[in-house]
């Protein structure tokens, strides 16, 4: 790939915002709808669009294990821009993982094919939380490089970097895993608070530390990935989980880049996952977008939220879903077009790029 780096090369030591990034999007679908701004059209990227739905990727993805490509910057910005090119997609979301910055913070582990992220030895004590560092620029600088060389190729088409919260990290920290039940982190979680809220808190600043690089190095938006939060009931997320992701959030408040909080099986969470401080909030396909949007409140746009099993239904199936969840979406201040989760592997990309060209059609307005 080439690539020119109008974004500016890092540099030792350098986390001043890149030239262009947010400021050049600002004016694009994807981020007015994020301010509750009327565009041109209802803005749609897929959570994994990058990913092994692509043949593409696939491809590039070969002979190189996962963690090991989210370290080069020329490989993560071209599987970053696959998508973008494919599907016509209104953002693009930085390729990495959300277990990348603990990694970086020196927690030894791996991510297995077809399983997910495995920790060698799971979160236990208080020397354990301790082997956790903080995380600077240095510990991530493929992140910072890979940033700014997508800032360039990108232009004005938005580039949403990323993070786990800390409830999600937490989890694959203390069960070693990909868990069902989260027994483990929910005993630790219960039976030994202070341990509890020692980890998130450090996970926390690792969170924290990780997006603010990417906000530095250019990225136009940030999600911060709550995927299993679902598990817990709303007091429980109050309690153990909100304060930390709110403390991730607030942190970013004056970084002046709209802030998505996502989760799955959090129709109870909705207003809880709002008021930790986000912009917008993701829904999954279990609740109704103007339902959701009752939960979240006139003051944040929401995200979501086409079942991804959805797209292996025959397409009159497909385009009466998604002119179901545009017209929901209406009765919300902004609306960002999104599966309710990932894509799947065995996802044909072609339905993807339909669905793309089909939001556009469907929800195209002038503006003034
Ligand atoms: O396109 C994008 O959305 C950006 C890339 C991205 C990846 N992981 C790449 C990836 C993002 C945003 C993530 C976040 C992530 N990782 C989450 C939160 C989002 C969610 O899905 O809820 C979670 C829980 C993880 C942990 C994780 N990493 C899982 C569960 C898996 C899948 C395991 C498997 O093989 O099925 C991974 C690995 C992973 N992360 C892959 C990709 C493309 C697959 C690995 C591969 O292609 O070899």
């Amino acid at each position: 790939m080439t690539t020119t780096t109008t974004g500016g090369a890092a540099r030792d030591g350098d986390t001043r915002p890149s030239a262009g990034g947010a400021s050049r999007t600002a004016d694009s679908p994807f981020v007015r709808a994020c301010r509750r701004r009327p565009g041109p059209h209802t803005p749609v990227w897929f959570m994994r669009q990058a990913g092994r739905s692509l043949p593409e990727y696939r491809e590039i993805r070969a002979n190189v294990a996962m963690l090991e490509s989210c370290r080069r910057p020329e490989l993560v910005a071209e599987i970053t821009l696959q998508p973008v090119r494919r599907h016509g997609v209104d953002a693009a979301i930085l390729f990495s993982d959300i277990v990348v910055p603990v990694a970086a913070a020196g927690v030894d582990l791996d991510i297995v094919p077809g399983t997910g992220p495995v920790v060698a030895e799971p979160v236990r004590d208080r020397a354990d939380i301790d082997r956790i560092r903080p995380i600077t620029v240095e510990d991530v600088r493929y992140v910072d490089e890979a940033v700014r060389l997508l800032v360039g190729e990108l232009g004005d088409t938005p580039l949403i970097g990323f993070a786990g919260a800390p409830f999600t990290l937490a989890s694959y920290l203390v069960e070693g895993g990909p868990s069902r039940t989260h027994a483990r982190t929910k005993a630790l979680m219960y039976g030994d608070p202070d341990l509890w809220h020692a980890l998130c808190g450090r996970l926390a600043e690792v969170t924290l530390a990780f997006l603010r690089v990417q906000i530095a190095a250019g990225v136009s938006a940030v999600q911060l990935f709550d995927s299993w939060a679902g598990a817990l009931s709303e007091a429980d997320y109050r309690r153990y989980v909100q304060p930390h992701s709110a403390m991730v959030l607030a942190g970013l408040a004056d970084a002046g880049v709209p802030r998505i909080h996502f989760g799955v099986g959090t129709a109870e969470l909705l207003t809880a996952m709002g008021e930790a401080g986000a912009d917008v909030v993701g829904v999954d396909w279990r609740t109704p977008l103007d339902v959701a949007t009752k939960r979240i409140g006139p003051d944040r746009a929401v995200q979501g939220n086409l079942d991804p099993c959805l797209l292996f239904a025959p397409w009159p199936v497909v385009e009466a879903e998604v002119r179901r969840i545009l017209d929901e979406g209406r009765a919300a201040p902004g609306h960002v077009f999104n599966l309710g989760h990932g894509v799947l592997p065995e996802t044909d990309p072609d339905v993807l790029t339909r669905v793309v060209a089909l939001v556009h059609e469907v929800s195209a307005r002038p503006v003034d």
